[in-house]
Protein backbone atom coordinates (compact mmCIF):
# COMPACT_ATOMS: atom_id res chain seq x y z
CA UNK A 1 0.00 0.00 0.00
CA UNK A 2 1.15 3.08 -1.07
CA UNK A 3 -0.53 5.33 2.15
CA UNK A 4 -1.63 9.06 1.15
CA UNK A 5 -3.79 9.64 3.26
CA UNK A 6 -2.31 11.64 5.31
CA UNK A 7 1.44 12.86 6.48
CA UNK A 8 0.48 12.23 10.02
CA UNK A 9 0.99 8.31 9.50
CA UNK A 10 5.03 8.55 9.31
CA UNK A 11 7.08 6.76 11.81
CA UNK A 12 9.77 7.58 13.41
CA UNK A 13 13.10 7.42 11.42
CA UNK A 14 15.58 5.50 12.61
CA UNK A 15 18.13 8.53 13.69
CA UNK A 16 14.88 10.02 15.66
CA UNK A 17 14.41 6.74 17.42
CA UNK A 18 17.96 6.89 18.62
CA UNK A 19 17.84 10.58 19.91
CA UNK A 20 14.32 9.97 21.67
CA UNK A 21 16.22 6.66 23.14
CA UNK A 22 19.32 8.88 24.55
CA UNK A 23 17.08 12.22 25.80
CA UNK A 24 17.35 13.91 28.80
CA UNK A 25 14.09 13.74 30.48
CA UNK A 26 12.93 15.37 33.86
CA UNK A 27 9.43 15.96 35.03
CA UNK A 28 7.82 18.51 32.73
CA UNK A 29 5.08 19.35 34.89
CA UNK A 30 7.35 20.97 37.81
CA UNK A 31 9.49 22.72 34.52
CA UNK A 32 12.24 19.88 35.18
CA UNK A 33 12.89 18.18 31.57
CA UNK A 34 15.58 19.45 29.79
CA UNK A 35 14.48 18.52 26.39
CA UNK A 36 11.20 19.66 26.86
CA UNK A 37 12.96 23.08 27.85
CA UNK A 38 15.14 23.59 24.99
CA UNK A 39 12.25 22.58 22.04
CA UNK A 40 10.25 25.10 23.68
CA UNK A 41 13.06 27.74 23.17
CA UNK A 42 13.87 26.63 20.07
CA UNK A 43 10.63 26.57 18.70
CA UNK A 44 9.81 30.26 20.12
CA UNK A 45 12.77 31.62 18.57
CA UNK A 46 12.24 29.63 15.11
CA UNK A 47 8.76 31.48 15.43
CA UNK A 48 10.14 35.05 16.27
CA UNK A 49 8.10 34.72 19.10
CA UNK A 50 9.20 34.83 23.36
CA UNK A 51 8.23 31.78 24.27
CA UNK A 52 6.62 28.96 23.17
CA UNK A 53 4.56 25.87 24.90
CA UNK A 54 4.91 21.74 23.80
CA UNK A 55 1.71 19.91 24.20
CA UNK A 56 0.55 16.52 23.14
CA UNK A 57 -1.95 17.98 19.59
CA UNK A 58 -2.83 20.15 17.11
CA UNK A 59 -5.78 20.07 18.44
CA UNK A 60 -4.87 20.98 21.64
CA UNK A 61 -2.38 23.84 21.07
CA UNK A 62 -5.20 25.79 18.78
CA UNK A 63 -7.91 24.73 21.69
CA UNK A 64 -5.64 26.13 24.24
CA UNK A 65 -4.67 29.52 22.54
CA UNK A 66 -8.01 30.26 22.06
CA UNK A 67 -8.99 29.81 25.25
CA UNK A 68 -6.40 32.43 26.45
CA UNK A 69 -7.03 34.70 23.89
CA UNK A 70 -10.82 35.46 24.14
CA UNK A 71 -13.41 35.93 26.79
CA UNK A 72 -16.53 33.78 27.45
CA UNK A 73 -18.86 34.31 24.46
CA UNK A 74 -16.79 36.13 21.98
CA UNK A 75 -16.78 35.54 18.63
CA UNK A 76 -14.21 33.70 16.68
CA UNK A 77 -13.92 34.55 13.18
CA UNK A 78 -12.90 31.62 11.40
CA UNK A 79 -13.07 29.93 7.34
CA UNK A 80 -16.05 27.54 7.93
CA UNK A 81 -13.35 23.86 6.66
CA UNK A 82 -10.67 25.25 9.27
CA UNK A 83 -9.93 22.68 11.28
CA UNK A 84 -10.85 24.79 14.70
CA UNK A 85 -14.33 24.81 13.04
CA UNK A 86 -14.37 21.65 11.64
CA UNK A 87 -12.57 19.44 13.07
CA UNK A 88 -12.27 19.81 17.29
CA UNK A 89 -15.59 18.29 18.10
CA UNK A 90 -16.86 22.21 18.71
CA UNK A 91 -14.07 23.00 21.12
CA UNK A 92 -14.42 26.80 20.54
CA UNK A 93 -17.99 26.30 22.33
CA UNK A 94 -17.24 23.85 24.61
CA UNK A 95 -14.10 24.66 25.65
CA UNK A 96 -13.37 28.31 25.03
CA UNK A 97 -17.49 29.21 25.43
CA UNK A 98 -16.53 31.51 22.46
CA UNK A 99 -19.24 31.63 19.40
CA UNK A 100 -17.80 30.67 15.69
CA UNK A 101 -18.67 33.21 13.33
CA UNK A 102 -17.72 31.77 10.07
CA UNK A 103 -17.27 32.74 6.27
CA UNK A 104 -16.32 30.57 3.08
CA UNK A 105 -13.12 31.51 0.74
CA UNK A 106 -11.45 29.46 -1.52
CA UNK A 107 -8.53 30.64 -0.96
CA UNK A 108 -8.52 30.29 2.59
CA UNK A 109 -8.55 33.34 4.51
CA UNK A 110 -11.41 35.93 4.49
CA UNK A 111 -11.76 38.86 2.18
CA UNK A 112 -11.68 42.52 3.18
CA UNK A 113 -15.33 43.31 2.47
CA UNK A 114 -16.01 41.17 4.34
CA UNK A 115 -13.87 41.56 7.56
CA UNK A 116 -15.08 45.55 6.83
CA UNK A 117 -18.80 44.42 7.01
CA UNK A 118 -18.68 42.20 10.18
CA UNK A 119 -16.75 45.21 11.95
CA UNK A 120 -19.59 47.52 10.93
CA UNK A 121 -21.82 47.96 14.50
CA UNK A 122 -18.79 46.44 16.41
CA UNK A 123 -20.21 48.06 19.64
CA UNK A 124 -23.74 46.89 18.98
CA UNK A 125 -25.03 45.97 22.25
CA UNK A 126 -27.18 43.35 20.74
CA UNK A 127 -24.33 41.67 19.35
CA UNK A 128 -21.37 39.27 21.06
CA UNK A 129 -17.79 40.98 20.99
CA UNK A 130 -15.84 40.17 17.94
CA UNK A 131 -12.21 38.41 20.13
CA UNK A 132 -10.31 36.60 17.92
CA UNK A 133 -9.76 36.02 14.44
CA UNK A 134 -7.74 32.14 13.49
CA UNK A 135 -6.02 31.84 10.17
CA UNK A 136 -4.38 28.62 8.61
CA UNK A 137 -1.74 27.96 6.74
CA UNK A 138 -0.92 26.33 5.12
CA UNK A 139 -5.08 25.41 4.42
CA UNK A 140 -5.56 22.34 2.91
CA UNK A 141 -2.45 22.33 1.44
CA UNK A 142 -2.62 25.95 -0.58
CA UNK A 143 0.22 28.63 0.98
CA UNK A 144 -1.85 31.72 2.68
CA UNK A 145 0.16 35.17 1.40
CA UNK A 146 2.21 37.07 3.44
CA UNK A 147 1.09 39.91 2.36
CA UNK A 148 -2.91 38.76 2.69
CA UNK A 149 -2.13 37.44 6.27
CA UNK A 150 -0.59 40.65 7.54
CA UNK A 151 -3.76 42.67 5.96
CA UNK A 152 -6.04 40.22 8.15
CA UNK A 153 -3.50 40.99 11.66
CA UNK A 154 -3.75 44.71 10.75
CA UNK A 155 -7.70 44.61 10.88
CA UNK A 156 -8.13 42.49 13.86
CA UNK A 157 -5.44 44.60 15.81
CA UNK A 158 -6.69 47.73 14.81
CA UNK A 159 -10.31 46.27 15.74
CA UNK A 160 -9.32 45.10 19.06
CA UNK A 161 -9.27 41.46 17.80
CA UNK A 162 -6.34 38.80 18.54
CA UNK A 163 -4.58 36.92 15.65
CA UNK A 164 -4.36 32.89 16.23
CA UNK A 165 -2.26 31.06 13.10
CA UNK A 166 -2.98 27.56 12.97
CA UNK A 167 0.09 26.46 11.78
CA UNK A 168 -0.03 23.03 11.70
CA UNK A 169 1.64 22.80 8.57
CA UNK A 170 3.33 26.08 8.25
CA UNK A 171 6.75 24.53 7.87
CA UNK A 172 5.48 24.08 4.53
CA UNK A 173 4.16 27.38 4.10
CA UNK A 174 7.22 28.50 4.33
CA UNK A 175 9.57 26.58 2.28
CA UNK A 176 7.12 26.72 -0.55
CA UNK A 177 7.65 30.25 0.33
CA UNK A 178 11.40 30.55 0.29
CA UNK A 179 10.94 32.57 4.00
CA UNK A 180 11.84 31.75 7.58
CA UNK A 181 9.17 30.61 9.40
CA UNK A 182 9.13 33.23 11.55
CA UNK A 183 7.91 35.31 8.74
CA UNK A 184 4.92 33.39 8.46
CA UNK A 185 4.41 33.84 11.95
CA UNK A 186 4.78 37.24 11.73
CA UNK A 187 1.80 39.68 13.18
CA UNK A 188 0.19 36.71 14.91
CA UNK A 189 -0.28 37.17 18.90
CA UNK A 190 -0.50 33.30 18.65
CA UNK A 191 0.75 30.43 16.28
CA UNK A 192 0.38 26.70 16.86
CA UNK A 193 2.69 24.43 14.94
CA UNK A 194 2.60 20.58 14.47
CA UNK A 195 5.73 18.16 14.85
CA UNK A 196 4.15 14.87 13.49
CA UNK A 197 2.59 15.55 9.95
CA UNK A 198 5.06 17.08 7.58
CA UNK A 199 8.21 16.58 10.29
CA UNK A 200 7.14 13.05 10.64
CA UNK A 201 7.82 13.15 15.07
CA UNK A 202 6.00 10.67 16.58
CA UNK A 203 3.72 13.20 19.21
CA UNK A 204 3.56 16.76 19.52
CA UNK A 205 2.81 20.35 18.23
CA UNK A 206 3.54 24.15 20.42
CA UNK A 207 1.68 26.96 20.87
CA UNK A 208 3.68 29.93 20.49
CA UNK A 209 3.39 33.84 21.47
CA UNK A 210 4.28 36.60 24.20
CA UNK A 211 5.51 35.48 27.06
CA UNK A 212 2.12 36.52 29.68
CA UNK A 213 0.26 34.87 27.21
CA UNK A 214 2.01 31.20 27.06
CA UNK A 215 1.86 31.37 30.78
CA UNK A 216 -1.51 31.44 30.65
CA UNK A 217 -1.00 28.66 28.27
CA UNK A 218 1.08 26.74 30.61
CA UNK A 219 -1.67 27.23 33.04
CA UNK A 220 -4.75 26.32 30.19
CA UNK A 221 -2.58 23.06 29.22
CA UNK A 222 -3.25 21.73 32.77
CA UNK A 223 -6.85 22.61 32.70
CA UNK A 224 -7.42 20.43 29.89
CA UNK A 225 -5.59 17.31 31.01
CA UNK A 226 -2.25 18.01 28.66
CA UNK A 227 0.73 18.22 31.70
CA UNK A 228 3.21 15.65 30.48
CA UNK A 229 5.52 14.03 32.70
CA UNK A 230 9.40 12.70 31.01
CA UNK A 231 8.09 14.15 27.66
CA UNK A 232 11.64 14.91 26.31
CA UNK A 233 11.49 11.26 25.11
CA UNK A 234 8.88 12.62 22.37
CA UNK A 235 10.04 16.05 22.09
CA UNK A 236 13.40 14.92 21.49
CA UNK A 237 11.59 13.33 18.41
CA UNK A 238 10.32 16.61 17.94
CA UNK A 239 13.58 18.39 18.16
CA UNK A 240 15.25 16.11 15.61
CA UNK A 241 12.38 16.65 13.15
CA UNK A 242 13.12 20.51 13.50
CA UNK A 243 16.77 19.90 12.74
CA UNK A 244 16.62 17.35 9.68
CA UNK A 245 13.01 17.66 8.18
CA UNK A 246 11.91 20.94 7.90
CA UNK A 247 14.19 22.07 4.37
CA UNK A 248 13.18 17.97 2.89
CA UNK A 249 9.66 19.51 2.75
CA UNK A 250 10.60 21.03 -0.97
CA UNK A 251 10.99 17.00 -1.95
CA UNK A 252 7.59 16.64 -0.36
CA UNK A 253 6.41 19.63 -2.57
CA UNK A 254 8.22 18.37 -5.54
CA UNK A 255 6.70 14.69 -5.38
CA UNK A 256 3.11 16.30 -4.77
CA UNK A 257 3.91 17.96 -8.14
CA UNK A 258 4.84 15.04 -10.32
CA UNK A 259 1.84 13.26 -8.54
CA UNK A 260 -0.84 15.60 -9.95
CA UNK A 261 1.28 15.88 -13.40
CA UNK A 262 0.57 12.21 -13.73
CA UNK A 263 -3.01 11.76 -12.40
CA UNK A 264 -4.40 14.59 -14.75
CA UNK A 265 -3.09 12.50 -17.40
CA UNK A 266 -5.75 9.84 -16.44
CA UNK A 267 -8.83 10.25 -18.54
CA UNK A 268 -11.62 11.74 -16.32
CA UNK A 269 -9.48 13.09 -13.83
CA UNK A 270 -7.77 16.15 -13.13
CA UNK A 271 -5.26 17.27 -10.41
CA UNK A 272 -3.47 20.17 -8.20
CA UNK A 273 -0.94 19.78 -6.62
CA UNK A 274 -0.50 22.48 -3.66
CA UNK A 275 2.29 22.26 -0.86
CA UNK A 276 2.10 18.64 -0.01
CA UNK A 277 -1.42 17.69 -0.91
CA UNK A 278 -2.89 16.72 -4.04
CA UNK A 279 -6.52 17.51 -4.85
CA UNK A 280 -7.92 14.87 -7.46
CA UNK A 281 -11.11 16.51 -8.75
CA UNK A 282 -13.24 13.04 -10.16
CA UNK A 283 -16.65 13.13 -12.13
CA UNK A 284 -19.65 14.54 -10.26
CA UNK A 285 -20.65 12.97 -6.89
CA UNK A 286 -18.23 10.08 -7.36
CA UNK A 287 -15.16 10.89 -5.45
CA UNK A 288 -16.08 8.03 -2.71
CA UNK A 289 -16.21 5.30 -5.26
CA UNK A 290 -12.67 6.74 -6.89
CA UNK A 291 -11.43 6.53 -3.78
CA UNK A 292 -12.12 3.42 -2.99
CA UNK A 293 -11.10 1.92 -6.18
CA UNK A 294 -7.73 3.61 -5.73
CA UNK A 295 -7.54 2.18 -2.59
CA UNK A 296 -8.27 -1.21 -3.61
CA UNK A 297 -5.11 -0.40 -6.70
CA UNK A 298 -3.10 0.30 -3.30
CA UNK A 299 -3.26 3.75 -3.30
CA UNK A 300 -4.14 5.15 0.27
CA UNK A 301 -6.18 8.04 0.42
CA UNK A 302 -9.41 9.85 1.40
CA UNK A 303 -12.76 11.45 -0.63
CA UNK A 304 -13.14 15.46 0.81
CA UNK A 305 -16.16 15.95 -0.69
CA UNK A 306 -18.48 14.69 -3.43
CA UNK A 307 -16.10 15.47 -6.37
CA UNK A 308 -12.56 15.72 -4.57
CA UNK A 309 -10.02 13.48 -3.39
CA UNK A 310 -7.04 14.32 -0.79
CA UNK A 311 -3.74 12.54 -1.37
CA UNK A 312 -0.56 13.10 0.39
CA UNK A 313 2.99 13.10 -0.02
CA UNK A 314 4.97 12.90 3.64
CA UNK A 315 8.79 11.39 4.75
CA UNK A 316 8.04 7.97 4.03
CA UNK A 317 7.11 8.56 0.04
CA UNK A 318 9.67 7.89 -2.89
CA UNK A 319 9.56 8.84 -6.13
CA UNK A 320 8.86 5.36 -7.09
CA UNK A 321 6.12 5.48 -4.85
CA UNK A 322 4.64 8.19 -6.98
CA UNK A 323 5.05 6.24 -10.18
CA UNK A 324 3.45 3.56 -8.69
CA UNK A 325 0.69 5.41 -6.99
CA UNK A 326 0.02 6.90 -10.56
CA UNK A 327 -0.04 3.36 -12.21
CA UNK A 328 -2.13 2.37 -9.40
CA UNK A 329 -5.26 5.00 -10.13
CA UNK A 330 -4.79 4.82 -13.84
CA UNK A 331 -5.91 1.18 -13.53
CA UNK A 332 -8.50 2.10 -10.89
CA UNK A 333 -9.95 4.42 -12.97
CA UNK A 334 -9.92 2.63 -16.36
CA UNK A 335 -12.25 -0.04 -14.67
CA UNK A 336 -14.49 2.62 -13.25
C1 LIG B 1 -4.68 22.24 9.86
C2 LIG B 1 -4.69 21.34 11.05
N1 LIG B 1 -4.73 21.86 12.27
C3 LIG B 1 -4.73 21.10 13.37
C4 LIG B 1 -4.69 19.72 13.28
C5 LIG B 1 -4.75 18.90 14.54
O1 LIG B 1 -3.60 18.20 14.78
P1 LIG B 1 -3.61 16.88 15.72
O2 LIG B 1 -4.06 15.77 14.84
O3 LIG B 1 -2.21 16.79 16.19
O4 LIG B 1 -4.57 17.15 16.83
C6 LIG B 1 -4.65 19.12 12.02
C7 LIG B 1 -4.62 17.64 11.90
O5 LIG B 1 -4.49 17.06 10.86
C8 LIG B 1 -4.66 19.94 10.87
O6 LIG B 1 -4.64 19.41 9.65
Amino acid sequence: MIDLRSDTITRPTPEMRQAMADAEVGDDVFGEDPTVRRLEEEVAALLGKEAALYVPSGHMANQIAVYVSVDSGEEVWAHELGHVVANEQGGLSVLCRALPRTYSAPEGYPPQELLEHWAAGIDDVHRARPGLVSLENTFIGRVVPIAAQRRVADFAHTNGMRLHLDGARLWNAAVALGVAPAQVASGTDTVSVCFSKGLGAPVGSAVAGDAGTIRRARRARKLFGGGMRQAGIIAAGALHALHHHIDRLADDHARAERLADGISRVSGLSAVARTNMVLVTTPEGRAARYAEAFTGHGVGCFPMGPQTIRLVTHLEITDADIDEAVAGIGKAASLL
